[in-house]
């Protein structure tokens, strides 16, 4: 095989990091590399090099053997590199098809569009991944899970000769991830090349030929896949082992009530949703994406409104309008989508530590305490492992996973009666993920009760007490830890499965 991309001694630094430190390596034409590497090791800081997102300070790139070099992502796309970036870059007032060609689209002769052509050729991009959505629908219907399969179609309709992707599973359900796998498959038998980020080591088993690590900028070692283990893997990654990645299980010593919610209905989002949670108790919500469990938990939270349904905490009725609400009684909402919705990236990462407990650190007077923020803010950096240079470092510097570790760490500070974590350990590194679970469980045993809503199956397994699982907006079963397995969630969350068909109470 022969090298599509070499690149020699690349570098490239921010204030205070050293993102890409003297990196050397080569891609082979209908190669798929995985690059793995824990948060903030310079990832997606590499390829968007590699992309021209990014201009490094030192090193050379060669495209099949010609040395060049990209002033901007379009010079790197004309000559056949297009990547799929790590947070979803697409517009939600536009439509399908207009996304996918935005600034490309086909033109006549009076440079008029040819939106029949422009529907046909969106039309093959959806049939190639089984996507039966119609092209002028608009955007901002589609699940996270869809647009971002969207973004891969986007970014495979320029018919590159290497195609970069930033963790394009992240939203994705095992059976679109399949599905991702089988089309990148059939690309690569096409002669197309890739680069592939991932968390989720399982996939580097699954789909590539050979994997690159990389640790603190710099590339630690590139493998063959069929010559390391995961554990080699993790090894290379975090320069230690892991054990005990969940931790202990202890089921929740009272009964104690802390939420009930009953009869909640938007139509045509979720249907009749009822459910109750305990202190200490970690309740897990499973299901496709589109299932409705995000809906349901922005509707509990008072971001949507619901057409029907009742809440009680600790037994006594309330009324959730707003999220402000919903903070007041002590409930905290941690998005999934933690870009649009869960931190304020223009702001520090001091700032957003204290934001939601911003009254605790005033005195009498209402002045704030800068100093006990700052230390405040310093101690959880450092229980978080928050990889940052500094506490004023804007949080839209961090790398993604560092972000989310951001946005638990400022949940943390309300001390929350009910917490509700929404796929929290997307895009995040094994070791991450690890302190992740713990934290989890340290709100479980303090008394807290918390909903887990993840698409992760053995993350629910590992954590949850109980695995409630909804299909098409309704719950269609109901499992306790002893019966845990994993063919039983799918097939209730393929709705194959149905707890109301067989006589089980809801
Ligand atoms: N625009 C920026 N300004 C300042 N620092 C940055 C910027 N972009 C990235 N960094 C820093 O560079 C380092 C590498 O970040 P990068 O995003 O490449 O990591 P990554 O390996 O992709 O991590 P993740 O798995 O969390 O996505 C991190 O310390 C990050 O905080
Ligand atoms: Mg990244």
């Amino acid at each position: 095989m022969k090298s599509i991309i070499e690149a020699i001694h690349l570098s490239k630094s921010f204030p205070g990091v050293q993102a890409v430190d003297d990196v050397s390596f080569s891609l082979q034409r209908g190669e798929i590399l995985a690059l793995v590497g824990e948060n903030g090791a310079g990832k997606s800081t590499l390829i968007q090099c590699l992309g021209g997102v990014q201009n490094p300070e030192g090193g050379r790139i060669y495209l099949e053997g010609h040395a060049v070099e990209f002033s901007s992502s379009y010079d790197a796309l004309q000559l056949g590199i297009s990547m799929v970036f790590q947070e979803l870059s697409l517009v939600d007032g536009l439509t399908i098809s207009e996304n996918i060609f935005a600034n490309r689209q086909p033109v006549g002769r009076f440079n008029n569009i040819h939106w029949q052509e422009l529907r046909q050729q969106t039309r093959e991009l959806l049939d190639r991944f089984n996507l039966n959505l119609d092209p002028s629908m608009q955007l901002k219907r589609l699940s996270m899970g869809q647009k971002q399969i969207l973004e891969v179609l986007k970014a495979i309709s320029t018919k590159p000769k290497v195609l970069m992707l930033d963790e394009p599973t992240s939203s994705l359900t095992e059976s679109e991830t399949a599905e991702l796998f089988i089309n990148i498959r059939k690309l690569q038998q096409e002669g197309m090349s890739f680069i592939y980020i991932t968390h989720k080591l399982n996939e580097v088993f699954q789909l590539v030929d050979r994997v690159m690590v990389m640790r603190d900028g710099k590339h630690v070692g590139t493998r063959a896949v069929d010559e390391v283990t995961e554990q080699d893997l993790v090894a290379m990654m975090v320069g230690r082992e892991i054990k005990d990645m969940y931790g202990a299980t202890s089921a929740p010593s009272t009964k104690e009530e802390c939420l009930r919610v009953e009869g909640f209905s938007r139509k045509g989002v979720f249907e009749n949703i009822g459910f109750r949670l305990h202190r200490g108790e970690i309740l897990g919500f499973s299901g496709l994406v589109g299932a409705g469990r995000t809906e349901m938990a922005r509707a509990i939270f008072g971001i949507d409104p619901k057409d029907a349904g009742k809440i009680w905490l600790e037994g006594h009725p309330v009324e959730i309008d707003h999220p402000q609400d919903a903070i007041m009684m002590g409930i905290a909402y941690l998005t999934e989508d933690r870009k649009v919705q869960g931190l304020f990236l223009d702001m520090a990462i001091r700032d957003n530590l204290i934001a939601p407990a911003l009254k605790s650190f005033t005195n009498r007077f209402d002045l704030l305490n800068r100093n006990k923020i700052a230390e405040s803010a310093r101690e959880r950096v450092n229980t978080f492992g928050i990889g940052t240079p500094s506490i004023t470092q804007q949080v839209l510097n961090l790398s993604g996973g560092n972000q989310q570790k951001c946005m638990i760490a400022m949940w943390m500070g309300i001390q929350p009666k009910i917490v509700i974590f929404d796929e929290p350990t997307r895009g995040v590194d094994v070791g991450a993920r690890s302190e992740i679970y713990h934290k989890l469980r340290e709100f479980a045993a303090g008394g807290t009760g918390v909903i887990l809503i993840s698409s992760d199956l053995p993350e629910l397994i590992g954590m949850c007490d109980l695995i409630i699982i909804m299909h098409q907006g309704s719950i269609t079963g109901e499992v306790s830890r002893a019966d845990f397995s994993e063919e039983l969630i799918m097939e209730y969350a393929a709705g194959i499965r149905n707890h109301q068909d067989m006589g089980v109470p809801a």
